[in-house]
């Protein structure tokens, strides 16, 4: 055997074969099996896909054990320090941190498409007056393929990039518009006197009648939690923009697909799942009770909000975002309240508990997310949405990043058939 090689055996018959092992700039290395197959007429089974790489990818690092998050390898602490989520954005998208004149021209050309098309408003009247605005977002991002098909020549690199800048800069506006609908407010234009996160605050909770002054405390947490979502990898929500995408399909359609994928509890539900259960907590005093459903083997209750698939020491990202958490309660002067209490309570018990600690259940980024989101005012059911629009940046940069690939192939994964084999059809008289 060769040494960046290792050799299979099959034991049944002793074939065996040489595959080679692909070295990455940092982190595990990877065997390529593409030839298995063809080699030992053998498949892998890997479902959730959590020993296998699915890509090549040049754009965010993580080290789970150590707790290392980079993008482009600047680590997620500097980031979150110095950067804000357009510089971010851009770092993604295009590999390095923008001079000061691509910088300043990045900013103008987001802002010229932050407005969405008049037609696409008419959208939102369609939908149920209760709808989640997770579900208008899936319907209006996907839509705007039906407006923007003069730029979806997936084939052309400028074409890719108008669509990419699209998506990051019309985001905020349907996601604001997602929630004013839903309570009758008017929508409002983006206005380009204020930055990426001042403009989302204000088309959400400004008013046509009356100045609108962003809050500072409130955009920079918000800052904070854009930066920190921007990509993590080959998350599911990555990996199924990826996966549509792999078809030919346009970005509008294949983010779409991406937004539904990270809707669910266990992705970018958690942080509204850790307020419901905060609130069904509601005291303090309860908190053993769940604690102890949460360790209960028969009892399939977990905490929201707790562990992680990934980072199994801790969460680099909720290192960063705790201490702004407690900031902002403290400057906005809401502690003593039932939620809080019990938040910081949970947090107590379980930093201390046997139970979390050998298993490394840490407070997540959506345990501390959720409550900085609650402590804003922001409704509940567009906390899922502020991920979609701060992971916007990710899924477009992997994206732009796949569709130069020239190793990428139609998304395919294979299968251990576990059905009935051949039979033959029985005529419906004689069952
Ligand atoms: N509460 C109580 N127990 C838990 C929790 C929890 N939140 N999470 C894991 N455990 C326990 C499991 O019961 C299991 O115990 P066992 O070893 O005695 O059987 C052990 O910890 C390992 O759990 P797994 O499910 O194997 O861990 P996995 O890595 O597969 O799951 C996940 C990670 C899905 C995030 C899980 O911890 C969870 O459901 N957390 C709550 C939901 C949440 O916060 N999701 C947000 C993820 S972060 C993000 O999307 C940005």
């Amino acid at each position: 055997m060769s040494k960046n090689t290792v050799t299979i055996t099959d034991n049944r018959n002793g074939n065996k074969a040489d595959f080679d092992i692909l070295d990455p700039s940092i982190g595990s290395s990877t065997i390529d099996i593409r030839s298995l197959h063809s080699e030992l007429g053998l498949f892998t089974y890997d479902p959730g896909f959590q020993a296998t790489a699915s890509c090549k990818s040049d754009i965010t690092f993580i080290d789970g054990d150590k707790g290392i998050l980079l993008y482009r390898g600047y680590p997620i602490e500097q980031l979150a320090e110095h950067s804000n989520y357009l510089e971010t954005s851009y770092l993604l998208m295009y590999g390095e941190l923008p001079t000061q004149t691509e910088y300043q021209d990045f900013i103008s050309l987001i802002k010229k498409h932050t407005m969405v098309h008049e037609g696409v408003k008419q959208f939102f009247d369609g939908f149920h007056h209760d709808a989640h605005p997770m579900a208008i977002m899936v319907g209006v991002v996907g839509a705007l393929s039906a407006f923007y098909h003069d730029s979806l020549d997936i084939e052309d690199p400028r074409h890719r990039e108008i669509s990419a800048h699209r998506l990051l800069a019309k985001m905020p506006t349907i996601a604001a518009y997602s929630h004013r609908r839903a309570h009758g407010l008017p929508l409002l234009y983006p206005k380009n006197e204020f930055n990426f996160i001042e403009n989302f605050m204000y088309m959400m909770f400004g008013m046509p009648t009356e100045e609108y002054v962003p809050n500072p405390i409130a955009v920079h947490a918000m800052r904070l939690i854009f930066i920190l979502h921007a990509d993590h990898e080959q998350n599911a929500s990555t990996s199924t923009v990826r996966l549509a995408s792999s078809s030919g399909a346009n970005p509008f359609a294949c983010i779409s697909a991406g937004i539904a994928s990270l809707w669910g509890p266990a992705h970018g539900g958690a942080n509204e799942a850790v307020i419901n259960m905060l609130e069904e907590i509601n005291d303090p005093k309860e908190i053993p009770k769940y604690v102890e459903r949460a360790k209960d083997k028969n009892d399939s209750y977990r905490l929201m909000g707790f562990g992680h698939r990934i980072y199994k020491n801790y969460d680099p990202r909720a290192k960063i975002i705790r201490e702004a958490c407690i900031e902002l309660l403290d400057d906005l002067n809401i502690n003593n309240t039932p939620l809080f209490d019990a938040a910081r309570e949970l947090e107590r018990i379980a930093l201390e508990d046997d139970y979390f600690l050998e298993r490394n259940l840490y407070p997540n980024v959506d345990f501390y997310s959720g409550i900085i989101l609650k402590a804003l005012n922001m409704p509940l059911n567009m906390f899922t949405v502020i991920f979609a629009m701060a992971r916007t940046a990710g899924w477009i940069s992997q994206w732009m990043e796949m569709m130069e690939d020239t190793e990428q192939r139609i998304g395919r994964p294979r299968q251990i058939y576990t059905g009935a084999t051949t039979r033959d059809y029985v005529n419906r008289s004689q069952r």
